[in-house]
């Protein structure tokens, strides 16, 4: 059985106070907090193995080196990647969909082609994409959402044309919790030959990932997201795609050889590393990695959905309160809106009980003018978050009701 209070036990934050009340922590879809074991690892390569990697003989760098290769290696394994090189190091999901845009658009975009994304999409998975289409003159297409937050599935075939160059798509939606049937989707994009990019920004750290059965040609997340460190994330690739693609940026560790005539790049997974790269977080979400597998993603999955389901019948007892995204597939969060009330004014009340929620448009707007909104509240929930804490919630949500009503 998932035993949630020895769980909380290893997260340092969760036993502190907020303005004189227990911290209640429901803002996980933004970064989730960091197990004790993740904290330490990064202290401990400051103060025993700290120096750069791939650049010494000497005996630190040797240590720091293979500190971060074995992270790739770890990290490899975690997603079932085919080879190590498929696993690129960068600054987090939005680092990788910017390099992925960049780098594929480079190669094989042109004029009058088009890039196919959906209605639910993160602005790191729509402006990159943007930007690519106006250097290219290229088209930026959607597919449509319905009223519960679903994609609708039948618009995906007409969408995918002889012009589509790539689909990038999320996983599950930060706004909404849909779940999407990425594999179907995966499958629909690959009949007409078409690659797949997957936001996994949201599912990483609730659903196991094996790339090698969902297929997708690039898979991409963030450390912090997955109890790790901010500032780390991975751009997972087939080979023979990251092979075509010309690298993102021009520095140290991606060459092979530099001359003022020509450059030669280094091979994968070097040649989408330029300069010195985060080895150090690196490092701390391979020990995150550790952590969740020790958890195991079915304890987790299954705690998680107890929540949600718990949550979701307590706040829709609430009248006036309208929840957001009611998918029948759905990750372990909540976007709502209390009657009229501004998303701020909620917000702020349940921070001063300890309760700590987004609020706003959570880096996707257009789904916000799908909905015709101005934003939501979100409780995005964590395998360490309890059912006393969404208690606190529901109660918050009246007190906010009594008082904004
Ligand atoms: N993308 C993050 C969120 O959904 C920041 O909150």
């Amino acid at each position: 059985m998932f035993d949630v209070n020895s769980v909380r036990k290893d997260f340092p934050i969760l036993g502190s106070t907020v303005h004189g009340k227990p911290l209640a922590y429901f803002d996980n879809g933004a970064t989730t907090q960091k197990p004790q074991c993740v904290i330490d690892a990064v202290v401990e390569c400051y103060t025993k193995t700290n120096s750069n990697i791939h650049r010494g003989v000497h005996y630190l760098s040797d240590q720091s080196t293979e500190m971060y290769e074995n992270a790739r290696k770890n990290i490899q394994q975690f997603i079932n990647a085919r080879y190590s090189q498929e696993i690129i190091f960068t600054s987090g999901t939005t680092g990788s969909i910017n390099a992925i845009a960049f780098s594929f658009g480079e190669k094989f975009v042109k004029a009058g082609d088009e890039i196919l994304i959906s209605a639910m999409e993160h602005h790191a998975n729509i402006v990159p994409w943007q930007m690519l289409c106006e250097r290219k003159n290229a088209k930026l297409k959607v597919i449509p959402v319905d009223e519960n937050g679903e994609l609708k599935l039948d618009a995906v075939d007409s969408l995918l044309t002889e012009k589509t160059k790539i689909l990038a798509i999320t996983h599950v939606s930060n706004v909404l919790g849909t779940v999407n049937p990425i594999k179907a989707i995966i499958d629909k994009a690959h009949k007409k030959g078409i690659p797949v990019l997957i936001d996994g920004a949201q599912s990483i750290q609730h659903v196991k990932i094996d790339v090698q059965e969902l297929d997708c040609e690039f898979f991409v997340f963030s450390g912090h997201k997955i109890y790790a460190p901010t500032g780390i994330g991975i751009l997972y690739g087939k080979e023979e795609w990251l092979n075509q693609m010309p690298p993102y940026q021009g520095g140290g560790d991606m060459v092979d050889c530099v001359t003022f005539e020509k450059t030669y790049y280094n091979s994968l997974p070097y040649k989408f590393e330029a300069g010195t790269t985060n080895y150090v977080d690196a490092v701390g979400l391979s020990v995150a990695i550790d952590y969740i597998k020790k958890l195991g993603f079915d304890n987790i999955a299954g705690y998680e959905k107890d929540l949600l389901e718990y949550a979701t019948n307590k706040l829709q007892t609430i009248e006036g309160l309208k929840i957001y995204g009611t998918a029948a597939d759905k990750g372990p969060v909540i976007s709502f809106l209390l009657e009229n009330i501004h998303p701020y004014d909620t917000g702020m009340i349940l921070d001063k009980l300890g309760v700590a929620v987004r609020t706003g448009t959570h880096c996707a707007q257009p789904i916000m003018d799908f909905y015709e909104i101005e934003g939501t509240v979100r409780a995005s929930m964590a395998f360490y978050n309890t059912f006393e804490e969404i208690d606190r919630l529901y109660e918050g949500l009246l007190r906010v009701k009594t008082m904004f009503g």
